[in-house]
């Protein structure tokens, strides 16, 4: 039997176009899978490490955060997973910083606990776009306590339920996700309302059907100047009894000002947001940074993805928007990552 050979889009150094190439064929060790790659998605992310190289440990990196494919290796100690297996996985090439951990090459070395089969009914394309959405969603709401994210930066700690396959009773809690239309507000909000949390996003007025879809109980157009005071205006209607707080998926200087007019109305909160909160918060504003890789997220892989895909609870979205075919597709991919995407993910097939 002739051997697999890889290929990966190599990045030799920051801010240089990615170069297609052999790479070594990877090993699964213990508690890992090796997955042969039928579609990977594009994430923000990709674009600031291509340019400036941050995160970046080892050069050439092989980077890229999700994959969809077929288990070609299945590491010691693994036990859910066997080769052939179709799934869907979290690359952590971001805190690894081995290339064999990117996703952007033919084969990709994930940690199993960071995997789940993918029902087959569901491409690849479409599965896709759940992984990282999905671990980042899980850092938002889950964790108890805060973590570091960065140095001098604390992870938000909402204490949120994991989602649950059953029909959970509506909880009393309350979460505003800002900008409910990008890929980890709208996974956020899917993995909320499955925990009987009442959503209110912040989306552009052309997405609110799409929010809805995603389990938003509510929608406020980003661009409404009277933002602030309709999102209050809400809450304080719906008398539920426990407001948790902002999850600031887009967190701009425009959104900062936006989220903090609205927890001094609303008495504070907690601000959980993509990049470094504002320092100034007041005392009653718990302000933190997700990072996107973490163990609190094992159940959610283990215990509710595969069957939440299969019933129709977690949806595959936003949906791909597919670039094109083969690893020299990922550079141009990430040109429009970098202009913008409107509730939708950007992928490659393989
Ligand atoms: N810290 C971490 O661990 C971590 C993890 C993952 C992602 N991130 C960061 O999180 C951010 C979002 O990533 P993503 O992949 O979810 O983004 P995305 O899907 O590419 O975001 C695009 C969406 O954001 C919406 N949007 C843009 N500006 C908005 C605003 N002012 N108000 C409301 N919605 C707005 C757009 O809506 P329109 O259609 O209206 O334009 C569009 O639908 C990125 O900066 C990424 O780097 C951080």
């Amino acid at each position: 039997m002739a051997t697999a050979k890889n290929q990966a889009a190599w990045l030799m150094k920051a801010n240089t176009p990615l170069q297609v190439g052999d790479a070594p064929m990877p090993t699964a060790g213990p508690g890992e899978l090796v997955v042969k790659n039928a579609a990977i998605a594009l994430n923000p992310l990709d674009c600031h490490m291509q340019d400036s190289g941050v995160f970046v440990q080892q050069w050439p990196a092989i980077f890229g955060c999700d994959v969809a494919g077929e288990v070609y290796e299945v590491g010691s100690t693994v036990q859910r997973f066997k080769k052939g297996d179709r799934v869907i996985g979290h690359a952590i090439n971001l805190v690894s910083g081995r290339p064999q951990d990117g996703a952007f090459a033919q084969y990709t070395v994930i940690p199993a606990e960071k995997a789940a089969i993918l029902p087959d009914a569901i491409s690849f394309a479409d599965g896709v776009v759940v992984p990282f959405a999905l671990e980042a969603a899980v850092c938002v709401l889950s964790l108890q306590e805060p973590g570091v994210a960065m140095p001098g930066v604390a992870t938000p700690a909402l204490g949120l339920p994991y989602p649950s396959l059953q029909s959970v009773p509506a909880s009393g809690k309350v979460l505003i996700v800002y900008g409910g239309s990008s890929s980890v507000g709208s996974m956020t909000t899917q993995l909320a309302v499955a925990a009987g949390t009442h959503v209110i996003a912040i989306a552009g007025a052309h997405n609110f059907d799409f929010s809805k879809r995603c389990g938003a109980a509510q929608v406020f157009d980003r661009k409404d100047p009277s933002l602030v005071d309709m999102v209050v205006e809400a809450i304080d209607k719906l008398g539920l009894p426990h407001f948790v707080g902002i999850f600031d998926a887009i967190a701009t200087p425009e959104t900062y000002t936006h989220d903090l007019a609205i927890l001094a109305k609303l008495g504070g909160g907690h601000l959980a947001c993509v990049h470094p909160p504002p320092t100034d918060v007041p005392a009653n504003v718990q302000a933190g940074m997700i990072f996107a890789v973490n163990d609190i997220a094992a159940p959610v892989w283990k215990d509710y993805v595969t069957p939440a895909l299969q019933a129709g609870k977690l949806q595959c979205l936003p949906p791909p928007h597919i670039v094109g075919k083969g690893l020299e597709c990922i550079q141009g991919g990430l040109k429009k990552s970098k202009a913008g995407v409107s509730a939708t993910k950007l992928v490659v097939e393989l």
